[in-house]
């Protein structure tokens, strides 16, 4: 290690070693391995939070713009939420019976997210992905799913890797076999490239009558190319195929509804988890009365899909949201952001952008060509942790982030790339004392 690097995270480190003693991948999530930022400057433990700000167990304060991946929307300890899960705690976290709350969130639900008449709670992403696909097979008497986007764990998504060689590097997810999933599902579930209608239609043809749903994500950081959703509502409903969009990370944060309400198209069926209840487990599918009603006749059911934390954390978080007019914070908040900040990536001499929308801006790196963007980034992100900026570079703001954060991250960013800059006039290695980050898999939604 570079002696001007000496890691600040030293008892993180420690845990870390423990922790691939005691759990597989050392994380319960694969991007918080260590890997994903840059290990050794990074912190991997955290010891409290609040607001914008975590600190971690060797005592460091970091700015997060990280926020749980994306699933702190209102900051860290919301008073709203956390006064209404204390008092619901109070009257019990789940009950033997069934709890009214959960028909007060349903009606709220439908109330705010154009695509739902009804719902069905659960208390994740990948799992809300997994009932909305298991639904969609049931209604439609057909197996097979089209899919654009990042989608979880199960069985039913992770058999697309047996379409390509896992070393090639080609999507769905390059590097990750698809160990332990059946192999009879190959060719169950089948990628397709956001914005090329054409290979969307091209395997519909090739799948023709087999297709239970499209799922996808409508959009993550940028706007989805003109037209593009609305072409895709109308190819569902032509060919009979349920349309499912997968909210769990734009949801709340363009719109509390959903990117389908901003974006004005409305599927069959809807995911929502993560911002949802700012922090606590949740998650939901929604939709038309068509395609969910079918579901009372399946095998759908879980012990805590209706507990009363995740419940009452989500009616708090989507009132306060709307009382607060997030929506019209995210995009104020985002201009200013992306204002200062691509000043600062323009007046770096090195070709970067900020890009992306308002409420999930990011520094692209894509225009450098002659080095290696990911060894460009960790270096990037190993110099921001080291001035105390938790970041991937990719921005996930909270309402309680402020204009003195971004003026933080400026001057944080300001020096971190003109180190990069001198990086790159000479040898990397002599700056870089983390192993280059590692994505887990290639997105196919930006
Ligand atoms: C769009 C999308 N779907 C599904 C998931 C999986 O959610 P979870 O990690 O809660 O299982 C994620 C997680 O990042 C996601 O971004």
């Amino acid at each position: 290690m570079n002696p001007n690097n000496k890691s600040k995270v030293s008892k993180s480190l420690k845990i870390y070693k423990k922790a691939k003693k005691l759990i597989p991948g050392n994380t319960q999530l694969i991007s918080r391995r260590s890997n994903q930022f840059a290990h050794g400057h990074s912190p991997i433990y955290g010891k409290n939070s609040k607001g914008s700000y975590f600190t971690d167990i060797d005592g460091n304060v970091f700015l997060d713009w990280v926020n749980a991946f994306s699933a702190i929307i209102l900051g860290h300890r919301n008073n709203n939420v956390d006064t209404a899960v204390k008092k619901q705690i109070d009257n019990g976290s789940i009950f033997t019976i069934n709890s009214p709350l959960e028909i007060e969130l349903a009606e709220l639900l439908c109330e705010i997210i154009p695509s739902s008449q009804m719902v069905k709670y659960t208390k994740g992403g990948g799992e809300a992905c997994a009932l909305g696909i298991r639904i969609a097979r049931g209604v439609t008497n057909k197996d097979k799913i089209l899919f654009s986007g990042y989608h979880g764990w199960h069985d039913w998504y992770q058999s697309a890797n047996f379409l390509s060689n896992p070393n090639d590097g080609e999507y769905p997810f390059a590097g990750i076999e698809a160990i332990g999933v059946p192999k009879v599902l190959k060719g169950t579930s089948i990628p397709f490239s956001y914005g090329d209608i054409s290979n969307l239609e091209k395997l519909i043809i090739e799948n023709k009558n087999e297709i239970a749903a499209i799922i996808m994500e409508p959009m993550r950081s940028d706007y989805p190319p003109n037209n593009y959703l609305q072409k895709i509502r109308k190819i569902s409903k032509d060919n009979n195929i349920i349309l499912i969009f997968d909210e769990v990370t734009s949801g709340w944060r363009i719109s509390v509804g959903g990117a389908q309400k901003a974006l004005g198209v409305t599927p069959d069926m809807s995911i929502f988890s993560k911002a949802m209840s700012n922090g606590y487990p949740m998650g939901a599918v929604v939709g038309s009365k068509d395609v969910m009603e079918p579901a009372s006749r399946m095998f759908v059911s879980s012990s805590y899909w209706s507990d009363n934390i995740g419940i009452s954390a989500t009616i708090s978080t989507i009132n306060t949201l709307i009382s607060q007019n997030s929506e019209i914070w995210f995009e104020d908040f985002g201009k200013e952001f992306k204002g200062i900040i691509s000043k600062i990536c323009e007046d770096s001499g090195i070709e970067i952008q900020c890009k992306g929308v308002e409420s999930s801006p990011y520094i692209s790196f894509d225009s450098i060509e002659e080095y290696d963007t990911k060894t460009i980034k960790t270096l990037c992100i190993q110099e921001m942790a080291k001035r105390g900026i938790h970041t991937n570079l990719t921005f996930h703001p909270s309402m309680t982030h402020t204009i003195k954060d971004i003026n933080k991250t400026a001057n944080a960013l300001y020096e971190s790339l003109k180190i990069v800059k001198e990086a790159m006039g000479s040898n990397i290695e002599n700056f870089l004392d983390s192993p280059i980050s590692e994505d887990p898999f290639k997105r196919l939604v930006k």
